[in-house]
C-alpha cells in the first residue's frame, strides 16, 4: 500500500503553484494524493499570512486534526508556506501535534523531510526549517536561504483550455508598509529566461495551451544574460513563439517604484501586450488606494494622479485593454475623504474587477510598528461594501458593452 497524502492550500497563486509542485514531488516518491484528510498518512497545510483571517483558518483546521493525530500516531502533519516562515516554532505552541514546519524558501527539502519522518518513525519528530530573517542578516545570506523551488512537475490538463502557472520570479523588494510578503517570501529573484522557456516548451508538449506567468511584481522581472538585461516584455516575445501556447497572461504588477524609475511601467511592456496576439489584453495592477496621503503611509511609490495617467496610457496603447486592481480599505488613518478618493479612482479607471480587502494588521511590518489600526471594523466593512457596489456596477456595464 503506498503512503497517502492530503494537501490543503490557502492564499495566492504562488501557493497554488507551490502545492502543485510539492504534490508532484511526493507523487514521484511513490505517494498517492487523496482529496480528504481523514485517511491520509501525511497531511500538509500550505498557508497564507497576508491577512489574519487566513491564519485563523489554519489554526482552527489544525485544531480539528488533533483527533486524526491521536488515532494515527504515525501520521505526519506538516505546515508549509508563509505562516511557517512567519510564526516558525510558535506554531508548535498552538498546535503541538504538528510534526514539521517548512518555510516557502525551504520547500526544496520537503520530500527528504517526509521520507525521513516516514522511515524514522520517532515520536515526537519535530522539525523546523525556515529561511533567515530579512532584517537581521546580510542580503546575500538571506538570498541564499530562500531557495528557488522548481522541481519537475506532473502536468494536469483538467482545466479548459489546459492551463498552467509558471513562476518567473520569487520574493518581493517593495516593502509596502502593510505587507508581510517581503519578509516571508524573501528577496526578489528572477528565474533564468532559459529555464522559463524550457519549462513552457515542456508544458506545451504535454498539451498545455494557456500559461499564467506569476510573481509578486512581474514588471520588475530582470535577468542579466551577458551584456543584455532581459525584461518581462522580452520574455513575452520569447514565450509567445512556443508552438501550442495559445494564451499568455501574467500577474501581479506594481504601478511603479524604486525598481522602475519615475516613469513607471515600461511602454515596451504595454506595446508587447498590444502586439503579441496570444498575450491577453488584460493587466492586473493593484492601486491599493486613491488617496495620496494613504498611499504614502502605505509606502506605495506613486500618487493617484500617476496611476490615472498610467491607466490612460494603457487604454490609449492597447485597444480593448482591461485593467483589474486590488484595494485595501480602512488602512491606518484613512478618513472618509481619503476613502472617497479611492471611490473616484475606481470610477475613473473603470476597472474590469477589483479585489477589495479590509486592512489587517500584520506584526513585523512597518505599518504595525508606526501606525495605529484606528479604523473601526464596522467602518472597514461599510467601505468594503460600498467600494464593491461601485465596482460591480462598472464590471456589469463593461460586460454589457462586450455583449
Ligand atoms: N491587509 C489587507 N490586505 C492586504 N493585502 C496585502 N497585505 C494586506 C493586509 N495587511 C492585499 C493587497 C494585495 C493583496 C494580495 O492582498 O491588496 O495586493
Ligand atoms: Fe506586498 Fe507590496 Fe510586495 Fe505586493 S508589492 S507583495 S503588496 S510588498
Amino acid at each position: 500500500m503506498p503512503q497517502t497524502f492530503y494537501i490543503e492550500t490557502l492564499g495566492c497563486q504562488m501557493n497554488v503553484l507551490d502545492s502543485e509542485l510539492a504534490a508532484s514531488a511526493l507523487k514521484m516518491m511513490g505517494m498517492l494524493q487523496i482529496n480528504t484528510p481523514d485517511n491520509a498518512d501525511v497531511i500538509l497545510f500550505n498557508t497564507c499570512s497576508v491577512r489574519q483571517h487566513a491564519e485563523d483558518k489554519v489554526y482552527s483546521a489544525l485544531g480539528r486534526l488533533k483527533n486524526w493525530k491521536s488515532e494515527k500516531p504515525f501520521g505526519i502533519l506538516g505546515v508549509l508556506g508563509c505562516m511557517a516562515q512567519k510564526d516558525q516554532n510558535q506554531i508548535f505552541k498552538r498546535a503541538p501535534h504538528v510534526d514539521f514546519i517548512l518555510g516557502p524558501g525551504r520547500l526544496d527539502i520537503l520530500d527528504e523531510t517526509i521520507s525521513r519522518l516516514i522511515t524514522e518513525k520517532i515520536k515526537p519528530a519535530k522539525t523546523v526549517c525556515v529561511s533567515l530573517n530579512r532584517t537581521a542578516n546580510s542580503h546575500l545570506d538571506v538570498l541564499d536561504s530562500f531557495q528557488q523551488y522548481n522541481p519537475a512537475r506532473i502536468v494536469s490538463r483538467e482545466s479548459a483550455p489546459p492551463s498552467s502557472l509558471v513562476r518567473i520570479m520569487f520574493g518581493c523588494d517593495q516593502f509596502c508598509s502593510y505587507c508581510i510578503v517581503p519578509f516571508v517570501r524573501g528577496p526578489e529573484q528572477s528565474r533564468s529566461p532559459l529555464d522559463i522557456l524550457a519549462e513552457v516548451q515542456h508544458l506545451a508538449k504535454q498539451g498545455i495551451a494557456k500559461i499564467t506567468l506569476i510573481g509578486q511584481t512581474v514588471n520588475s522581472y530582470r535577468y542579466q544574460e551577458g551584456e543584455r538585461s532581459v525584461r518581462l516584455a522580452d520574455l513575452l516575445y520569447r514565450l509567445s513563439d512556443v508552438a501550442g501556447i495559445e494564451q499568455i497572461d501574467f500577474v501581479t504588477m506594481y504601478p511603479t517604484g524604486r525598481q522602475h524609475g519615475p516613469s513607471g511601467i515600461d511602454d515596451d511592456l504595454f506595446q508587447a501586450v498590444r502586439d503579441l496576439p496570444n498575450v491577453l489584453k488584460h493587466l492586473h495592477i493593484p492601486a491599493q488606494s486613491g488617496s495620496d496621503a494613504v498611499l504614502q503611509r502605505m509606502n506605495r511609490q506613486y500618487t493617484a494622479a500617476f496611476y490615472r495617467e498610467m491607466a490612460d496610457r494603457i487604454y490609449a496603447t492597447i485597444p480593448g485593454a482591461t485593467i483589474t486592481s486590488d484595494f485595501i480599505v480602512g488602512f491606518c488613518g484613512e478618513t472618509d475623504a481619503d476613502f472617497e478618493q479611492t471611490v473616484d479612482l475606481v470610477k475613473y479607471c473603470r476597472f474590469r474587477n477589483s479585489f477589495i480587502f479590509k486592512y489587517s494588521e500584520r506584526a513585523g511590518t512597518k505599518a504595525a510598528e508606526l501606525y495605529e489600526d484606528d479604523v473601526p471594523d464596522e467602518v472597514k466593512k461599510q467601505r468594503n461594501n460600498r467600494l464593491l457596489a461601485v465596482q460591480i456596477e462598472i464590471s456589469n456595464s463593461i460586460t454589457t458593452q462586450e455583449r
